[in-house]
């Protein structure tokens, strides 16, 4: 049957045209449309407009929205959401004077989670990750990409990949799957890149695209883990499969790697948080999109992207959560707008638009996600009865969601 809401206070991210993303000082707007209606047919947003030409609702099932903003639902582009067991103790380590590297050099951080993970049969990863999967749907994540990375084999990989595959399957969430082989060097690699590298290329990426188990590929390119040539090798290899590229880079240290990134073509690369004014030039040049991750920097206490920054010198920004055992044990993209606002200094607009259509851009997904266009899913996020969408970002603790609809269903 189809579906009307009605009486909607805000009706937010409205474009009639379709766009791909938002750019610059595009951010700042967010197009609305108060006292409004919206109809979904077929799973799909089919019309929209103000409550005064409201058609009659008699043929419909009507959600009633009176004081409620409708938006559409979060479009998360970055999470390694796929994973076994947890990181707690490093949590408490790090709450008493050690750093993410010190933790990692001693054989924590993603060596932990890969040798838990191999020693995880697929099945209980399954079950560990579908549970944070309804979580984040609940919390309005319409569309989410997955990364494997904590496999570091090929068997720990596939089975990475083949879990997500197994979630897009049973899901109605858009999910998109990035192989992320180039984590980190395995122990017995660490005097071995060119085998490790040569491993991923060789043995790991046939394999996956035998089976079409990835639509993007990643590298950690960052002091210490990846390096630029390295990750250039493993860019130029996933291209031969058809994997875009999105790289996790610029965490800790800015060693041109955004550069070669650009070179390659990358769709996306996040995490950001030091940025040159040479990154900035290269990627205003480009079709990257650069995507922060301010609930990583919350959690491990590193700076935060500087996204007044990058706005200001023209840049488009995509937000999304990273959400990992490691960095961010969190896939709730209603804290990262609220953090976005208040730790980066980004206009409740410019959030909304990072986590919408942004998003849904570093996953080539904008002509179906991202806004309220007609033709586009209806996925949408209904919130409780609430003065203004500012309310979001502003009781930043509070659970504002009254109802998720993704493909239109409620669920
Ligand atoms: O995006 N930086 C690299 N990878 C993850 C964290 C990995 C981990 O610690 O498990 C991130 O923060
Ligand atoms: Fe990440």
């Amino acid at each position: 049957m189809k579906k009307i809401i009605i009486n909607i206070r805000e009706l937010l991210q409205v474009r009639k045209t379709a766009i791909d993303k938002v750019t610059g000082t595009e951010m700042a707007v967010l197009p609305k449309i108060d006292q409004a209606y919206l109809i979904i047919e077929n799973n799909i947003i089919s019309d929209y407009g103000s409550m005064e030409n409201c058609p009659d609702t008699s043929t419909f099932e009507v959600i009633d929205a009176t004081g409620q903003v409708v938006l559409p639902t979060w479009c998360d582009s970055h999470t390694h959401l796929v994973y076994a067991g947890h990181r707690i103790q490093e949590f408490v380590d790090r709450i008493n004077g050690l750093s993410y590297e010190e933790i990692a050099n001693r054989g924590g951080g993603i060596l932990n989670s890969a040798k838990r993970l191999n020693e995880t049969p697929e099945e209980q990863i399954y079950e560990e990750s579908k549970v944070r999967l309804e979580e984040v749907m609940k919390q309005g994540t319409g569309a989410i990409e997955i990364k494997s990375g904590y496999g570091l084999t090929v068997e720990g990989e596939l089975k990475m990949l083949r879990v997500i595959k197994k979630l897009a399957e049973n899901y109605p969430i858009a999910i998109k799957s990035t192989f992320l082989g180039a984590h980190a060097f395995p122990l017995e690699y660490k005097e071995n890149h060119k085998g490790y590298i040569d491993l991923i290329i060789n043995e790991m990426l046939p394999k996956i695209a035998e089976e079409n188990l990835a639509d993007y590929i990643d590298a950690f390119l960052e002091t210490g883990y990846f390096s630029v040539e390295e990750t250039e090798r493993i860019m130029a290899a996933g291209k031969q499969y058809g994997l875009a590229a999105k790289i996790h880079v610029n965490q800790f240290t800015a060693i041109n790697g955004i550069q070669a990134c650009v070179k390659h073509n990358a769709v996306s690369v996040d995490h950001l948080e030091i940025v040159t004014d040479e990154d900035i030039a290269i990627l205003k040049d480009s079709h990257t999109m650069p995507v922060a991750l301010p609930s990583c920097s919350y959690f491990i206490s590193i700076p935060y992207t500087p996204a007044r920054k990058m706005l200001e010198a023209g840049l488009p920004l995509a937000l999304a959560t990273d959400f990992n055992p490691g960095t961010t044990p969190s896939g709730n993209m209603n804290f990262v707008v609220a953090t976005a606002c208040i730790k980066m200094k980004m206009t409740p607009e410019e959030a909304i638009n990072a986590a919408t259509i942004n998003g849904a851009y570093a996953m080539g997904i904008s002509d179906t996600h991202g806004s309220i266009t007609r033709g586009k899913k209806a996925n949408l996020i209904i919130t409780k009865p609430i003065p203004t969408y500012y309310q979001l970002p502003y009781a930043f603790g509070s659970d504002l969601i009254d109802k998720v609809l993704i493909e239109g269903e409620i669920v």
